[in-house]
């Protein structure tokens, strides 16, 4: 019996254990995918029972995605860079670490706007948090020739762009508008339109005709930024399928399966939320 788990602090509304227990029930598996409720003083007890064999890898959630890194064998570069650990494997007592929100954020738009990567000039990014550091990297590393920065603390996105090189352009929240100009990629990173903030409303017209307007909220899934975005003919992707999606590398890392992210697990996590 294999066992994997996603450990967070709380964890009661993690979707984790649907995806992966939904892949483990379509591939016959004889394993096990369970939500555990860590708290940071038992974090070292946990990693220590992966190192002793308990379970053969799981994800890593708020709030250990950072501490986590300190107390296993490995952290792979992107993870390193990214400076957060979600996924974590044991091979032969030794644990290595990973991030997955690069490959899941990537695969998503691949899936839901194929093509969104072509001929792309700029993109805007909102937000300056762990969230935005994976996505940042992935644009990079996708060639997207500027990435405009935008965060309501400015001094957040100038150390990204600090970090991160120099086509990332950091801007304060009320230049959004100007800096939106001809751009083909619009993402939400910032907690702004979950539920229970607030959304004043964006002017999108600034972007690029057919620009592409994701946001990584999925609760709710229309988030009010993705409406605006359809109201107003721009593609929008949901921020669904990056959670689908970075389950997948996990998954396979573990129980030796590659998974699919079909419309039939979409809609059964959907029905959940
Ligand atoms: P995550 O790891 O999910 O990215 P985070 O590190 O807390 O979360 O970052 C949240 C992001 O949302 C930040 O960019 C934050 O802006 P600040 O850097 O100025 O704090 C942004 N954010 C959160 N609430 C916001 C609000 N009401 N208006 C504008 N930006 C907000």
């Amino acid at each position: 019996m294999k066992k994997a788990f996603v450990i967070g602090h709380p964890i009661a509304h993690s979707q984790s254990p649907l995806i992966h227990q939904s892949w483990i029930a379509e591939h016959g598996l004889e394993a096990s995918y369970e939500a555990i409720e860590i708290a940071p003083s038992d974090l070292a007890g946990l990693v220590a029972r992966l190192r002793g064999g308990e379970f053969v890898g799981g994800n890593v959630t708020i709030p250990h995605k950072e501490a986590v890194m300190g107390l296993i064998d490995e952290v792979d570069p992107l993870a390193r860079r990214i400076g957060a650990v979600n996924t974590l494997v044991a091979d032969n007592g030794k644990i290595w670490g990973t991030n997955t929100d690069y490959i899941g954020f990537l695969a998503n738009l691949d899936a839901q706007a194929s093509g969104w990567d072509e001929a792309l000039g700029s993109a805007v990014v909102i937000g300056a948090g762990g969230a935005s550091r994976a996505i940042l990297a992935a644009l990079v590393d996708r060639g997207v020739p500027r990435i405009e920065l935008i965060n309501r603390t400015l001094g957040r996105a100038q150390a990204l762009a600090d970090e991160f090189g120099p086509t990332i352009v950091p801007g304060p929240l009320s230049e959004i508008g100007s800096r939106m100009a001809g751009a083909g990629l619009l993402v939400n990173t910032s907690a702004v339109g979950m539920k229970g903030t607030q959304f004043n409303g964006l002017d999108l017209s600034p972007l690029a005709q057919g620009a592409v307007v994701t946001d990584i909220v999925y609760t709710p899934l229309i988030t009010p930024l993705l409406a605006q975005a359809r109201a107003e003919g721009f593609a929008s992707v949901d921020g669904l399928g990056m959670l689908l999606h970075q389950a997948v590398p996990g998954f396979r890392a573990w129980f030796g399966v590659a998974p699919a992210v079909t419309e039939t697990l979409r809609n059964r996590v959907l029905a959940a939320l």
